[in-house]
């Protein structure tokens, strides 16, 4: 049973137990449901404490039974709050560790609480594009005011126990119990067991001294600070709903129908998409969660660059000492440098205490010396990316390392099974291919070779829950996942050029569809230069696949970037602005000309799908090559290292909601355009085959 039953003395105790958070899956609502039933049913029970076993007192709806028949199997949690409320007998909730959505909303149904200190109390639902569903918003402003109530609510953030226990006028908690929360409890228990009547949180009243102007300003700064996502404007309404309902019910009706109506919605789809795609990612498919792991105590950097520098910063971060080799002794001073400055500026800005800065550097050490990294449990190389450079580094490792150190490359581009191949052990090479600045990008694409074993995989994929990011595992291809389709986007930006847009015109359009920045402003900020290589490769290998001149063209001027001062806009020293560049636009229309095309208006809607839908295409090849094992895999790559709009979920969750069957339309007529590949845009088989079907990628 997920809830166990005992009689303490004269008290009934009911402890949810389903771990890891006591989530109110079927089983748990059902054991707490029988609990309270035997409990009234019992002449020699007084009063009924319901807790949690382990690390929470329950961190809300069971994420496990999402969208399955069983999260609204009765008795639903509407349902078991009533019964709550109508129990002849009182409970109390004995609060502790977590106490989040549904779990809070169930406590709000008991008669009273008490709780640990240190508590983390939230209604989080708002993050997953909801409104709490179970009264959480009807509840919580009559017990803790409106103001604190709805700031809760819209913001989602958990608060500690005690905070909330020195709200004046509080009823939320009766008592905060230091100690013993059980022993407390029990106690409190005995003293309330014969007091009536029973005391009901939906009988107190929220009120508001100047309510109409509260609200109005609520809802200013709610629409200014959420202006993509609909429902934080929502628990406006349903905690106003909360003071102006002339019954308790109506108002749990008004927070109902909100509830479903959000649920319904695109943004809040993509969020709850992306939350489980999250947790869907460190699951892979042919390595069980029980996979033995290699200990990571000792890490090893090669190379002392920008992304050097940056990696060895996560690794400090997370109290795991570091060994950066570089070739030169300026190459290391240099690279540092870089280090101290970055965390000097967080120490500045008031976000890392000196104390937590010098604890880190004393994990840091320097050397030129394979002797001093040889006893490390893993190594990352990030120098040069350069097949020549990266064969003698990993010889060379495979010489020095110890047995079963596991051997990592940050290349972006290069193949990662001859990268495996140049040492004598295969099995310990695996891919760490982290994004730029790498101390603060999110993304760690884990590219796994073709003999890279489970337990390898396995290992790194913790070691990058440890420092903090999210892994994604990704087959070997020219690119991996993310790299691989940001190619296609950008071929079609090229292709914009050419057809009569202006750098400008295509960032506005893909910023206002919400990405963070568009392909022009994000290549400056790259450096085109690194493109420019990245074509030149490809054009030995790929002679026939096509491109926009206008980026070779831009690079044969000098202009890289940010870095040159100079790009696809120009920037004054100092600042990052960019400004549209006469010369750029000339270049462009030049180039347009000696073409001969005509220049055509088009609109933002073409190339919005232009670029994305060349994502969703690539996507579903990479899908169907098994180079990612899942479609959220690939959104979660989108989201958290390229930018995507989080409330569009990802291009292949975008591309669900957009429907399949008109994705492969517009792919259609892009085939018919002269100036794009019509190559390109035959839909990939496993997205033609699934939009004949009526599905979808997620
Ligand atoms: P970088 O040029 O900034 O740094 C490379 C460093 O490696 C230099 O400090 C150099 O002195 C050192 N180095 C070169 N050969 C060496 C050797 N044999 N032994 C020891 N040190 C050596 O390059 P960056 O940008 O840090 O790139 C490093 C790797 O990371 C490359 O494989 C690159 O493709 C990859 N990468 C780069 C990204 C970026 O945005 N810069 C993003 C993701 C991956």
């Amino acid at each position: 049973m997920a809830a166990s039953y005992e009689v303490r003395g004269n008290v009934a105790v009911i402890t949810m137990n389903n771990p890891p958070v006591n989530g109110l899956g079927y089983d748990t609502r059902r054991g707490i449901a029988e609990g309270v039933d035997r409990a009234n049913a019992d002449a020699a029970v007084k009063a009924i404490v319901i807790t949690g076993a382990g690390k929470a007192f329950s961190g809300g709806a069971d994420i496990r039974e999402f969208g399955s028949p069983k999260a609204l199997a009765e008795p639903n949690l509407l349902s078991l709050i009533l019964q709550l409320e109508g129990s002849a007998k009182p409970i109390v909730a004995a609060i502790h560790s977590v106490c989040m959505g549904g779990g809070l909303e169930l406590s709000l149904g008991c008669h009273y609480r008490v709780a640990a200190p240190g508590t983390q109390v939230a209604l989080p639902e708002v993050k997953l594009g909801l409104v709490p569903g179970a009264g959480g918003t009807q509840r919580l402003p009559r017990v803790l005011g409106v103001e604190n109530a709805l700031n809760m609510i819209v913001s989602g953030e958990p608060v500690k126990s005690e905070m909330l226990a020195m709200a004046p006028g509080q009823k939320l908690f009766d008592k905060i119990v230091d100690g013993d929360l059980m022993a407390g409890a029990l106690a409190f228990a005995a003293e309330i067991a014969d007091k009536r009547p029973l005391p009901l949180v939906r009988n107190l009243k929220a009120t508001h001294p100047d309510a109409d102007a509260y609200f109005a300003f609520a809802r200013n700064t709610v629409k200014a600070m959420a202006k993509n996502f609909p429902a934080p404007a929502r628990c406006v309404d349903c905690v106003e709903a909360a003071v102006k309902s002339a019954k308790f019910d109506d108002g749990m009706r008004f927070e109902r129908d909100t509830f479903l109506a959000l649920m319904m919605t695109p943004e809040s789809k993509a969020l709850r998409h992306a939350f489980l795609g999250e947790r869907a990612a460190s699951k892979i498919p042919d390595v069980p969660e029980d996979t033995p792991q290699r200990k990571i105590e000792k890490v090893a950097v090669i190379g002392a660059g920008t992304m050097g520098g940056g990696i060895s910063m996560n690794f400090l971060n997370a109290g795991i000492p570091v060994t950066i080799l570089e070739m030169k002794q300026d190459a290391l001073d240099r690279g540092v440098g870089v280090m101290r400055k970055n965390y000097e500026a967080q120490v500045k800005k008031g976000k890392l205490k000196q104390d937590k800065y010098d604890q880190r550097m004393a994990l840091l050490k320097t050397t030129l010396s394979y002797d001093d990294i040889k006893d490390a449990d893993m190594v990352i190389e990030a120098v040069f990316e350069e097949m020549g450079v990266k064969e003698k580094v990993f010889k060379t490792l495979d010489e020095v390392m110890k047995p079963g150190a596991i051997l990592a490359s940050n290349t972006s581009t290069l193949d990662l099974n001859k990268i495996a191949a140049f040492t004598k052990r295969p099995q310990d090479v695996i891919g760490t291919h982290f994004f730029s600045p790498a101390n603060v990008m999110k993304l760690l694409e884990v590219v796994r070779g073709e003999k890279t074993a489970k337990d390898v995989l396995a290992t790194v994929m913790a070691v990058g829950k440890k420092i903090k990011k999210t892994a994604v595992v990704s087959g070997v291809c020219d690119g991996f996942i993310g790299n691989r389709m940001i190619e296609q986007y950008s071929r079609q930006a090229g292709f914009l050029l050419d057809e009569g847009c202006t750098p400008a015109q295509v960032d506005k359009a893909i910023e206002k569809f919400g990405f963070a920045m568009g392909p022009f402003r994000m290549g400056d900020l790259a450096g085109n230069d690194i493109g420019w290589a990245i074509r030149k490769r490809r054009a030995v290998e790929y002679p026939d696949l096509k491109y926009s001149k206008t980026a070779d063209l831009l690079c044969e001027m000098g202009r890289y970037g940010q870095k040159t001062q100079a790009g696809w806009y120009d920037y004054v020293a100092g600042k990052r602005d960019a400004i549209p560049s006469p010369v750029v636009v000339e270049m462009i229309e030049k180039h347009r000309a000696s073409l001969g095309i005509t220049l055509r208006k088009i609109s933002d809607d073409e190339i919005v799908q232009r670029l994305v839908f060349a994502l969703v295409n690539e996507g579903a090849r990479i899908l169907e090559e098994g180079i990612a094992s899942k479609a959220s895999d690939i959104d979660m790559i989108y989201l958290t290292g390229y930018g995507f709009p989080v409330w569009r979920g990802g291009p292949m969750c975008y591309a669900d909601t957009v429907g399949l069957f008109n994705v492969v339309q517009a792919m259609k007529r892009f085939a018919q355009n002269p100036r794009d590949d019509a190559a390109f845009w035959q839909p990939a088989p496993l997205l033609a085959k699934l939009a004949a079907e009526g599905k979808s990628f997620t």
